[in-house]
């Protein structure tokens, strides 16, 4: 049985979907790419979905990523888009349009699974954040491998302004900020981070990581790792292709091993619909 899943990801400019090969992340076709519907509520980006999916004559499950709050496929934030999300059921309204099961979750957590099963975070244990910054700040946090969802980090105080508005990517070109002048509120946010979390290594992606040398080295005052994500225009997709895989194990299961193999894998057990980065 093939071990790939349709992975979309609903971004401010783009909705951008592939199938992904779970074994390695790699896309089995090429990327399609629509520009996000303006304002971008449910229904017109639903129609977008659908047309992704029909492009890719995909039937099976599909995994797609929302940017706020979701829980059990309901949107709970809507911090950057159309208030019209707030408390929809996305997942039903997207598998509504498909005609497919859909499991939905927050992009950053998206992209946090990709970058610690693919990427940066590969293998690294212990507490794991994980850090999108875009048009808003996404987190995703991870204790052993295991994800902690709607974790919302972009959204924490300082200085009494949502941290977001002062240290996203769109801060700093709306802002006309120097890369040192950013880098200088980046070192406060992840300060702060760092003495709520303590965490062992922070993976920074979003389009600008791709920037990483020009900011990442003038970073101060953070003890934990930073790197910079591997995966980065990527990273939703794949990761929304893992959640909904995770959601349907039966869907990607590999052939079953011989039955010795099998009893020895038993502490990998792994229960459907629960989503682990770390092998
Ligand atoms: C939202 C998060 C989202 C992030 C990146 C924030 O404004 O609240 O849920 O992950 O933007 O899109």
């Amino acid at each position: 049985m093939a071990r790939e899943m349709l992975g979309i990801d609903i971004g401010g400019s783009g909705i951008k979907g592939a199938p992904v090969d779970l074994s390695d992340g790699a896309f089995t076709r090429e990327r399609f790419r629509i520009d996000t519907p303006r304002p971008a509520k449910p229904k017109p980006v639903a129609k977008v979905i659908a047309r992704i999916v029909d492009h890719f004559g995909w039937d099976g499950p599909v995994g797609i990523t929302y940017p706020g709050v979701v829980i059990d496929g309901v949107a709970m934030s809507a911090a950057n888009v159309s208030k019209h999300w707030l408390g929809l059921d996305a997942a039903s309204l997207f598998a509504d349009v498909t005609g497919r099961e859909i499991t939905v979750l927050n992009d950053a957590d998206a992209a946090g699974v990709a970058e610690m099963r693919l990427g940066a975070g590969r293998g690294r244990r212990g507490t794991v954040v994980v850090l999108t910054l875009g048009t808003g700040i996404g987190s995703a946090l991870f204790t052993d491998g295991v994800l902690v969802p709607n974790t919302e980090f972009g959204h924490i105080q300082i200085d009494g302004k949502d941290a977001e508005l002062r240290a996203s990517a769109k801060a700093r070109t709306e802002e006309g900020l120097g890369w040192s002048r950013w880098a200088r509120r980046l070192s406060v946010y992840l300060a702060h981070l760092e003495a709520l979390l303590s965490p062992s290594l922070i993976i920074v992606g979003g389009g600008v990581s791709r920037k990483s040398d020009r900011f990442l080295p003038l970073i101060e005052g953070v003890r934990a790792e930073i790197v910079p994500a591997r995966l980065v225009n990527n990273a939703g997709i794949v990761g929304a292709a893992m959640a909904a895989a995770a959601a349907h194990p039966a869907e990607t299961a590999e052939p079953a091993p011989p039955r010795a193999v099998r009893a020895a894998g038993r502490n990998g057990d792994r229960r459907p619909g629960k989503v682990e980065a770390a092998r």
